[in-house]
């Protein structure tokens, strides 16, 4: 049977953090990833921004690398458009990423979430939708992160745990006493390459939450069809931006290798 790769996207090294647990699950699967830092961020731009860029990408991965499922490892990017994509290729299996709320009340014993994600997430009408869902069962305290995920692309680690301690403090009291905050949502798939930063500032009591697995789980169930190989999967990394610094993320967090591959679309 013909081997056909699972196409990834992001603005850009986020969502590494989706692929790294997509990896685990899925080992003999080939993986396709495309970086959009070129025209990131996402997160705070208008939607027309994102779902332009969005269907580009979709488009340039079914034509070009033949997909068979496509996993979209951004929470702007699927709360801005993935009920477009889907409509528009409803052959294709399409998994997306939201804020992890749903497992933070299930952990939750104070009953007090902080959610930390980008503006547009936090501003969109599935967001909204998903608080909805959930009214009754914990209050979430979410904090728009203007310029972390940008921070953590370009690598600029100062940066990166002043606007952490900024946010942190932001949301409020953390702890696991009564009325403190017990439980942190990482709503946007840059933050957990900064948790260590994050666990220094919410102290190590307080449980940070992202969706990597669950989201490798349902893209399994999703897929039509299994890799038969017994071989490790293959990867391929492209970006519309700056090649290094997408190489040196995939080395760092995926020990992954192989050439990053330059994407103009
Ligand atoms: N990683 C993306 C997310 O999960 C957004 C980062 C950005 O603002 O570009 O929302």
């Amino acid at each position: 049977m013909k081997r056909t790769p699972i196409g990834v996207f992001d603005s850009g090294i986020g969502g590494l953090s989706i692929l790294r647990a997509l990896r685990i699950e899925l080992p003999h699967e080939d993986f396709v990833y495309v970086a959009d830092s070129g025209h990131a961020p996402y997160g705070e731009r208008d939607n027309a921004h994102v779902i332009q860029r969005s269907r580009a990408i979709t488009a340039h991965l079914r034509a070009e690398c033949d997909i068979k499922a496509l996993v979209i490892a951004c929470n702007t990017a699927t709360a801005a458009a993935i009920h477009l994509l889907r409509a528009e290729h409803p052959d294709l299996p399409i998994i997306g990423v939201e804020p992890a709320l749903k497992p933070a009340v299930t952990h939750s014993r104070t009953r007090r979430i902080g959610v930390m994600a980008t503006r547009s997430t936090l501003g969109s009408a599935k967001f909204r939708a998903l608080v909805e869902s959930l009214t009754g069962q914990a209050d979430f305290i979410c904090q728009p992160c203007d310029g972390l995920a940008d921070a953590i692309e370009r690598e600029d680690t100062t940066k990166v745990i002043a606007l952490c301690a900024y946010y942190t403090g932001a949301i409020g009291q953390f702890g696991t006493d009564s009325g403190q905050i017990d439980t942190l949502v990482l709503g946007c798939t840059h933050y957990p390459f900064a948790s260590e930063h994050l666990s220094k500032r919410v102290g190590p009591d307080v449980r940070l939450i992202d969706n990597g697995e669950p989201v490798a789980r349902q893209t399994h169930r999703m897929l039509k069809s299994l890799s038969s190989s017994e071989v490790p999967g293959r990867y391929v990394l492209f970006t519309t931006g700056e090649r290094t610094s997408l190489q040196r993320a995939a080395r760092h967090w995926l020990a992954l290798e192989g050439p990053v591959e330059s994407l103009s679309i």
